[in-house]
């Protein structure tokens, strides 16, 4: 099937928007897996990890990635996993999403090629051009049955040129207006994580502080039922902090959001948990250990193999332990 002439609309390759997904999270309170992939053995440990635990899915691929794997080959390598499921006989939902596009022509082209839903990041804006770009954004989405997902507050990280405190964290009384105007589908907000290993600054015997949940809350009060999406939720796991810097690295200071307040999470409107940099630390950890104890070994096949079971292992504790999704494809 060529998905390349014209447009193609992500229907007739086999993925799902997110609307279903995200009306059985509320329901049942729980939250869909959003995984970000770059290349192959983290879609594999993805797909995988999923439908052994029988969870629905959000691929996640942003701009980042587009430009490392070449846009065309990851969309094709998402439909693969698809077409895999399908001989497997066993597939489950599966959501293609752009991940905090900056532009309606990024959107658009996602849209036009195939991905069942996008974000549109309009964060940094002021609320009105937000406003204005988010609704551009859904105009186009709508109509080819396309889930969109906005953001209001600004979290650090990748998202850092914004400094100021205060800025960080979504004002409640911005997201009734926000969801009105914009008609988006779900709302992404800040409440206290960020993107990447260092979302805390703890000093040894310090505890990481909690989220916001009262913002969450008051979120939850102004806009009854609504879905809301959490970025930079990795937990930035201990062990493989461990396996990292037992084995050459230099992560030191590295904290994420603990497992428990992701819970909490997940059981509340917020139906969709990002994650990125979790998987990012057990290739590199395992990928390390296999280098440290086997100086000798050249075939990629021999530590990307061993890195993607352990990266499937960790998605399938995410499902199983953390958000919830397990048993629920
Ligand atoms: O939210 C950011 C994601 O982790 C994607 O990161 O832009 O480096 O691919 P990236
Ligand atoms: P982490 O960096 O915490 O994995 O967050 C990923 C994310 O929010 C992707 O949009
Ligand atoms: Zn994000």
């Amino acid at each position: 099937m060529t998905i390349t002439a014209a447009t193609v609309s992500y229907k007739e390759l086999g993925f799902v928007n997110t609307s279903e997904m995200f009306k059985k999270a509320m329901k049942e309170g729980y939250a869909v897996p959003a995984y970000n992939f770059n290349n192959m053995e983290q879609l594999q440990a993805i797909i995988s990890a999923c439908v052994k635990t029988r969870s629905p899915v959000i691929l996640q691929i942003s701009k980042g990635a587009r430009k490392y794997a070449n846009a065309t080959l990851l969309r094709y390598m998402a439909l693969g996993a698809i077409e895999m499921m399908k001989e497997m006989g066993d597939p489950v939902p599966v959501a293609l999403h752009l991940d905090h596009g900056d532009s309606f022509e990024l959107c658009k082209s996602c849209m036009d090629n195939g991905f069942s839903s996008v974000m549109i990041d309009g964060s940094a804006l002021p609320f009105e051009k937000n406003v204005e770009l988010t609704k551009q954004v859904v105009e186009y989405a709508h109509p080819r049955d396309v889930s969109v997902e906005a953001e209001l507050g600004v979290l650090a990280g990748i998202e850092e040129h914004v400094s100021s405190e205060k800025s960080h964290y979504t004002n409640p009384d911005d997201v009734e207006d926000f969801v009105k105007k914009t008609g988006v589908d779900s709302l992404a907000i800040s409440i206290g994580t960020s993107h990447g290993a260092y979302k805390f600054k703890v000093k040894p015997g310090e505890s990481i502080p909690p989220l916001r949940f009262d913002i969450l809350e008051e979120v939850e009060k102004r806009i009854p039922g609504f879905v809301i999406v959490l970025h930079g939720s990795s937990s930035v796991l201990s062990s493989y902090i461990e396996m990292i810097n037992k084995n050459g690295g230099k992560m030191e200071g590295a904290a994420g959001v603990p497992a428990e307040q992701l819970r909490k999470a997940a059981k509340s409107a917020v139906c969709k948990i990002n994650i990125d940099t979790d998987g990012r630390m057990v290739m590199t950890a395992m990928i390390r250990k296999i280098f440290s104890e086997k100086p000798e070994e050249f075939d990629p096949r021999k530590y990307l193999g061993p890195a993607r079971d352990e990266l499937e292992k960790m998605y399938m504790d995410k499902n199983e332990t953390v958000l919830g999704s397990a048993g629920k494809a």
